[in-house]
């Protein structure tokens, strides 16, 4: 007979989520708009997790991670996977099926263990409606485009909150696919003809060709909500590694220059399907400098030659799409905004080294607002941000490459953000190569 309790229901025994506390788990999160090194950050501190969950986006992601001298890229299979760590694809992301099977291929190819991957039943699929109507869109808006990576990102989240989007679970059963495939083409085709000028999708050719990769992906599909879950009651340490930035996140980015997802922290745990008192910790990871890539406003933006010369340092060229990245000096005012966004327990602070070549380094420590007010705050309003000009504080160099000790001059340069930011910067990237990294204490 159980004890009795409350209201004469029977006492049940606490679960233990507060176990669960003991071990991390820890968001990674990009804090500027992309391309802060996130891959290699991740890389870095998943030799010591036991699982690495991607809880956002898709194939506009691209991290590149630099181990023992081979160059890799992943963009849809979270970068805990080159230390052969138990990989997670969340139900907040949204998977093109030809990206993912190439990118399995090429990780085999390169001996990459691709078995301990897992992907939710509940991610959306892209289909190729939804990438020609990226595409189609942007043609549309012309000097008004977003900049998109064109890989169907916003339609595929679009028919998501619309209700109308394909389920990696709906994959598994033929029958209900083609159901789908069918509906979905009746409008789609319209529209791809009649507004976009594009061809129209034949229904026979996809439900065999989606058929094709469901077969290819079967053994990875799962509940991954009650993985997670099962793996932080068992007291695992887990990764959640967050795709984009927090710049580009839907809600709090530079609407409407963003991506189509929740890229902050807070969107972790429904990404993933845990509850947000699971995690633990926040590690951002922000550039030494900033980059951009696709339109939208850009304060610090550097005009000049230093810009070109920042793009060559840096190797600053899209990993996806192969654009150049715009260039700009570390805005403080919007890191200090992606500390208030994702609540940053860390931060990490990625490719110092690429500053060394400059005598001097602006720093912008506040903005100076159309009516000539100055504010140390991201502001609210779009027109204050889109005219705003970057206030300078300008830092003196180190001119000299970085080993494991920093020089005076670049932990001064650290020193400002911790200050500036209120939050410790434990780690700083002082190269590409996986051990280039320098743990603060
Ligand atoms: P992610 O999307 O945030 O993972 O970043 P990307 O991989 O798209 O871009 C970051 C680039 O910087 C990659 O080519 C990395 O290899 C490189 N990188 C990362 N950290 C450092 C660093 O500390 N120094 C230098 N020089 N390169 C770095
Ligand atoms: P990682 O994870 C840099 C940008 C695109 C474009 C905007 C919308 O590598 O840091 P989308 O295709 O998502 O609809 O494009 O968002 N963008 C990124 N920029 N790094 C990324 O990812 C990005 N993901 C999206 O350039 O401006
Ligand atoms: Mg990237």
């Amino acid at each position: 007979m159980p004890p009795s309790g409350r209201a004469g229901l029977p006492a049940r025994a606490p679960t233990r989520v507060a176990d669960s506390r003991d071990v991390p788990a820890t968001v990674i999160v990009g804090a500027q708009w992309g391309d802060e090194g996130k891959g290699k950050i991740v890389d870095l501190l998943a030799e010591h997790c036991d699982l690495v969950c991607r809880y956002n986006g898709g194939p506009n992601a691209g991290h590149k991670i630099v181990a023992d001298g081979e160059t890799y890229k992943v963009q849809h299979i979270p970068s805990g996977v080159l230390r052969g760590k138990e990989c997670v694809i969340g139900a907040g992301c949204v998977i093109d099926p030809a990206v993912l099977v190439d990118e399995l291929d090429y990780l085999a190819g390169r001996g990459v263990h691709i078995d301990r991957l897992h992907l939710s039943t509940n991610a959306h699929v892209i289909m190729p409606w939804h990438v020609a109507i990226d595409q189609g869109v942007e043609r549309r808006l012309g000097k008004l485009k977003i900049g998109t990576t064109k890989r169907g990102i916003g339609p595929t989240y679009a028919d998501k909150a619309f209700r109308l989007g394909i389920r990696v679970q709906d994959l598994l059963d033929p029958k209900i696919l083609r159901q789908k495939l069918e509906v979905a083409l009746a409008e789609k085709n319209v529209w791809l003809e009649r507004v976009y000028g594009a061809a129209p999708l034949e229904l026979e050719e996809l439900a065999a060709r989606y058929e094709n990769y469901a077969q290819r992906l079967r053994p990875y599909i799962t509940d991954t909500s009650l993985l997670v879950d099962r793996a932080l009651r068992d007291g695992k340490a887990v990764l959640l590694e967050g795709a984009h930035a927090t710049l580009l996140d839907l809600d709090h980015g530079t609407y409407p220059f963003v991506t189509s997802s929740t890229t902050i922290a807070g969107g972790a745990a429904p990404g993933i399907g845990i509850g947000p008192t699971r995690i633990d910790e926040v590690v951002g990871v922000a550039k030494a400098y900033v980059t951009r890539v696709g339109e939208g406003p850009f304060p610090t933006e550097i005009e000049g030659p230093d810009q070109e010369r920042l793009r060559e340092l840096g190797g600053e060229f899209g990993t996806v799409t192969g654009r150049e990245r715009r260039c700009g000096w570390l805005d403080l005012v919007a890191l200090r905004y992606a500390a208030r966004l994702n609540g940053f327990t860390s931060l990490a602070l990625t490719k110092l080294d690429v500053l060394s070549a400059f005598a001097e380094i602006p720093v912008c420590v506040r903005y100076l607002l159309p009516d000539g007010s100055e504010t140390a705050d991201f502001p609210a309003h779009q027109s204050d941000f889109h005219h705003c000009r970057p206030v300078y504080e300008t830092l003196p160099g180190w001119r000299e490459p970085l080993g494991d000790e920093l020089p005076p001059a670049a932990k001064a340069y650290v020193e400002l953000v911790e200050r500036e930011l209120e939050v410790e910067v434990s780690l700083v990237g002082t190269g590409a190569e996986r051990e280039r990294v320098v743990a603060l204490g």
